[in-house]
């Protein structure tokens, strides 16, 4: 952690979810200055540690003159801005097109000459690569194939992300690590944080956040096609520690998965959280998801373990358990981010 001292890190997409956490771990090791461009559309500022190392920008980051502020002695950047998630994008195509896709390109381009930068992290899903299949699932590599039929514009710009990494790092030597993550869970996850983005997953992003909150509603928790599907969680603090990883000792060009390697079903989730919550009222079981063909998957973290030295510490009950908590200190932070909303969803 000693490289981040004294040194200047841009985080796009740092009120997020990730971006927030990683903020608050990398102030751990004394940086010069963090810079945040968020334009809090899945984002409540509130989740940014208030520091005065802390400089935060609200805006988007294809914002011309956003782009022009940023400091030309930049160290590192970490990119995790994204229009979220899967079902926002097939909802809005051009949204996510201009938040998840242009977003990289015009970073890119800005940072392309900036000759201190020592690494960039770009954020990439598992999800696109993954093989859709709800036979027995093979643990993602990171050289798997990629379909050219993904199912949603989410997907589609978080590859397109990839490929813009590979050109600017072998056209303009833009040191860039991509780091795959699986599905990432824990404190800091807000429901309903940022703006309307026409669904109702704006509410209820991830599956982990939803059962938590609904469990603690002794409300039933929704489980889709016999919860059949698999996926890897992986805690954020292991995210955020694959993150740091990549910028100290990834590889430029490479890719690495940040992933648990435990495959975990969405009925086994649904049990455990509602045993961890004491929730007595029985599962609502519903059918598929028509859009979702990802049935089964969890990511290899081999080539991480070995090459970053890269390790998921926090099992999946333990992760659940902080998060619980995390959600019950919350709640009516929660609840207020939720209700934002309610006159949508009605
Ligand atoms: N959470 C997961 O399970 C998961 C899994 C795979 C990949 N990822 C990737 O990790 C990254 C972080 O995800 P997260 O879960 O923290 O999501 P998040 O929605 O909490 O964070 C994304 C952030 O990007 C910001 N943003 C959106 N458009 C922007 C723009 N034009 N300019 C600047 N900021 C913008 C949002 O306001 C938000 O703060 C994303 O790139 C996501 O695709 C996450």
């Amino acid at each position: 952690m000693q490289e981040f001292t004294n040194q200047k890190i841009l985080v796009v997409g740092g009120a997020g979810f990730v971006g927030s956490n990683l903020v608050k771990t990398l102030l751990l090791s004394e940086p010069q200055e963090i810079i945040v461009v968020d334009n809090l559309l899945s984002a409540e500022k509130e989740n940014l540690p208030k520091d005065s190392r802390v400089i935060f920008i609200e805006g988007s980051i294809t914002d011309n003159n956003i782009l022009a502020q940023l400091n030309s002695d930049l160290d590192y950047v970490f990119h995790l801005a994204t229009y979220h998630g899967n079902q926002s994008s097939i909802h809005d195509p051009l949204a996510d097109h201009e938040n998840n896709t242009l977003t990289t390109l015009k970073l890119y381009e800005a940072i392309k000459d900036l000759i201190n930068i020592k690494k960039v992290v770009y954020s990439s899903a598992g999800c696109t690569v993954a093989e859709k299949t709800f036979e027995q699932a093979e643990a993602t590599t990171e050289d798997a194939p990629v379909s050219l039929y993904l199912d949603s514009p989410y997907q589609i710009s978080k590859i397109i992300g990839e490929f813009y990494s590979n050109y600017y790092f072998k056209r303009h030597n833009l040191p860039v690590v991509k780091a795959r993550f699986q599905n990432v869970y824990g404190p800091g996850e807000v429901l309903g944080a940022g703006q309307w983005r026409g669904t109702p997953a704006t509410v209820w992003r991830n599956v982990i956040p939803t059962f938590i909150y609904r469990a603690l509603r002794q409300m039933p928790l929704t489980v889709e096609n016999g919860g059949i599907a698999t996926r890897d969680f992986i805690y954020v603090d292991d995210i955020v520690q694959g993150l740091i990883l990549c910028a100290t000792k990834g590889i430029a060009g490479e890719t690495y998965n940040l992933a648990s390697g435990v495959e975990t079903s969405i009925l086994e989730l649904a049990n455990l959280i509602n045993e961890l919550t004491s929730n007595p009222t029985p599962l609502d079981f519903r059918p598929k998801r028509e859009w979702d063909n990802s049935g089964k998957r969890f990511g290899s973290s081999e080539k991480s373990r070995t090459q970053l030295g890269f390790e998921s510490e926090i099992d999946l009950p333990k992760g659940l358990i902080n998060t619980i908590n995390w959600t019950k200190n919350n709640f009516s932070f929660i609840e207020k981010c939720i209700q934002k909303h309610h006159n949508y969803m009605n």
